[in-house]
């Protein structure tokens, strides 16, 4: 049940912060806001444009969603603080080839898996997108994005620990490749290129020695490069030998590779990204792993300004579960539905 208004009301506002108990339609029946959205102003906003507005019993207030100390945690100086660390521990493995268990568990997973219950994905990657200490960045940055899409999967709590610790530690073999070949701007040589290849081999030894860890999280290093049609490396395995918990950071690396900054290039806009991902993961990434990241993705991207291939300009505003990357845009008088028109698309994110 919604409330039909006919004027702005500015008491909605104090509202911001509030948690939906249900989903919000507009009344051609279009879905606004899906139940527990965390209202913000544009939100508010955008039901105030379209004349609707939920009444007080749909609306939870933020006191009964998290502690307000949670809340209040600064998520981007927690990342640089755990990408501060993940370099101190990587570049000690380099020279004692020790994995310091402990110092992982207490400090950089906690910060990790508190991360990806952050819903603000886009602000997340430019900062993890940045050029400096890329390798670090990385671990980090694959690290919240397994997790998300371990929580996205509902794995239980047990399984997320360990994801995050295998997503985290998955490159840790390249600590054992030399430098010269890691930052290597350009293309490297064949002979460079299977130098490099042995970064899964080696950190899958590394962690296999490692007393305390699972063995998944060795799993995790020997396979993030292999893929289901069996063209990956180290083995060339297909994806019915490889373990879920590699397929999931093997999405997750993907993706971070694909939105990052390196030094010899620019990184690709966001939803670039999620349209190459679609494209390019046929036949080699999971394909059930990748509807759900581009389906909660995509859920970052609402309310986000958008220009189509005919010059209108638009708005998204409800992503399909059927076609994640063909959303529903609410133009001048009009809402387009991407997935049932097909030769249009998003130009561009305005
Ligand atoms: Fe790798």
């Amino acid at each position: 049940m919604v409330i039909n208004v006919t004027r702005r009301d500015h008491s909605m506002y104090k509202h911001v912060g509030y948690r939906l108990n249900k989903d919000i339609f507009s009344q051609s029946g279009v879905l606004i806001l899906s139940k527990d959205s965390v209202l913000n102003e544009e939100q508010i906003d955008k039901m105030l444009d379209l004349g609707i507005l939920p009444e007080e019993r749909d609306l939870m207030p933020p006191a009964r969603q998290q502690p307000p100390s949670k809340q209040r945690v600064d998520t981007r100086k927690q990342m640089e603080t755990a990408i501060e660390q993940v370099k101190g521990i990587f570049q000690n493995v380099q020279m004692t080839k020790k994995v310091p268990v402990m110092e992982l568990r207490s400090e950089i997973i906690p910060a990790i898996l508190d991360t990806a219950e952050r819903p603000n994905v886009i602000a997340l990657f430019n900062q993890l997108a940045e050029a400096d200490d890329y390798t670090f960045r990385h671990n980090i940055g694959v690290g919240v994005i397994a997790t998300m899409i371990g929580k996205w999967l509902r794995l239980p709590d047990t399984d997320l620990s360990v994801l995050s610790m295998a997503a985290v530690l998955h490159d840790i073999g390249k600590m054992t490749i030399p430098q010269e070949i890691i930052n290597k701007p350009g293309r490297l040589t064949s002979e460079e290129y299977a130098i490099m290849k042995k970064h899964t081999v080696n950190g899958y030894e590394l962690l296999k020695a490692t007393v305390g860890l699972s063995h998944r999280v060795a799993l995790v290093a020997l396979q993030h490069h292999e893929r289901e049609d069996g063209t990956g490396y180290p083995f060339g395995i297909r994806g019915s030998q490889m373990d879920s918990f590699s397929k999931i950071v093997a999405v997750a690396d993907v993706f971070h590779a694909m939105t990052s900054r390196r030094c010899y290039r620019e990184a690709s806009p966001f939803y670039e990204v999620l349209l190459q991902m679609q494209a390019d993961a046929y036949g080699k990434l999971d394909p059930a792993i990748v509807h759900t990241f581009l389906q909660h993705m995509m859920q970052g991207l609402i309310g986000c300004p958008v220009e189509l291939t005919d010059g209108r300009l638009g708005e998204i505003v409800m992503i399909p579960t059927s076609d994640p990357t063909s959303p529903l845009v609410r133009t001048e008088g009009a809402f387009v539905d991407l997935s049932q028109r097909r030769e249009l698309k998003i130009a561009r994110m305005a």
